[in-house]
């Protein structure tokens, strides 16, 4: 695990944009994993800063989302699909087709989830997954307690994330309470990963990560398992492992 330590968001976000352009750059048709949420928003804004100056092309990236609330239309500005489109997809050269995010308002959800994994299976595998982390350790909407076996799945979201989620909401009722999101051994099987952590509402989940077992109530303590995870975190997110 390499572990980058930088000092606040803008410069996470930087250091997290160079690592992505390096491997879209180098990885001929690169497959990617990609999350939304405030951590990799300054990463999404500096990659179509990158392309608009013509240093890095979408042309030849999949890309497959983490997870989708359930109950959310893709037009929803709440959905995650949205997300991606306003905050990346519409500002670069990625092929509409070339990307998936699960469907939340699938008819048959259990369908959907396979039909994601076979998708991703059908892509070569996800050369490049980036994560957030929840302040209760959770990646994807993995919540603690998840089976590492798990593969993409639908999920009850726990109160906390809800809670943590309903700033993007009118109001906390307006949450799902569900989403559909890619399981623990989805993200393991990805040939590289990258972790994303900014800020002190994350400094306990980083230091049980770094500083823990592994165990399933810590569903980020897995990547210390995966062979290639690199950490870029700032000093916020760091305050409470004492290095
Ligand atoms: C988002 C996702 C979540 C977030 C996590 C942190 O696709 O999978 O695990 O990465 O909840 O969210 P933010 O970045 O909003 O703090």
């Amino acid at each position: 695990m390499e572990i980058i330590k930088v000092k606040d968001y803008d410069a996470m976000s930087e250091a997290a944009c160079s690592f992505m352009v390096e491997r879209i750059n180098r990885i001929d048709h690169p497959v990617l994993g990609l999350a939304t949420g405030s951590t990799p928003e300054g990463l999404y804004k500096r990659l179509i800063e990158k392309y608009k100056l013509g240093e890095v092309s979408f042309k030849n990236v999949k890309s497959f989302n983490l997870d989708e609330y359930v109950g959310l239309d893709k037009n929803d500005p709440n959905s995650y699909y949205y997300f991606m489109k306003t905050k990346l997809f519409d500002h670069v050269d990625i092929f509409m087709d070339n990307v998936r995010v699960p469907n939340g308002t699938a008819d048959d959800l259990q369908q959907e989830c396979q039909e994601h994994e076979n998708a991703i299976r059908a892509a070569g595998g996800i050369d490049v997954q980036l994560l957030g982390i929840g302040a209760n350790g959770h990646i994807g909407f993995n919540e603690p307690g998840t089976p590492f076996t798990s593969r993409t799945h639908v999920v009850d979201l726990e109160e906390s994330t809800i809670k943590a989620n309903s700033r993007f909401f009118n109001s906390i009722e307006e949450v799902p309470t569900q989403a559909i999101s890619m399981g623990i051994e989805t993200i393991m099987n990805s040939k590289e990963i990258l972790l994303l952590v900014s800020g002190e509402s994350k400094a306990e989940a980083l230091a049980k990560l770094l500083n823990g077992e592994v165990t399933e109530e810590v569903p980020a303590s897995v990547l210390k398992n995966h062979p290639k995870v690199t950490i870029i975190a700032d000093e916020a997110a760091f305050s409470a492992a004492g290095n």
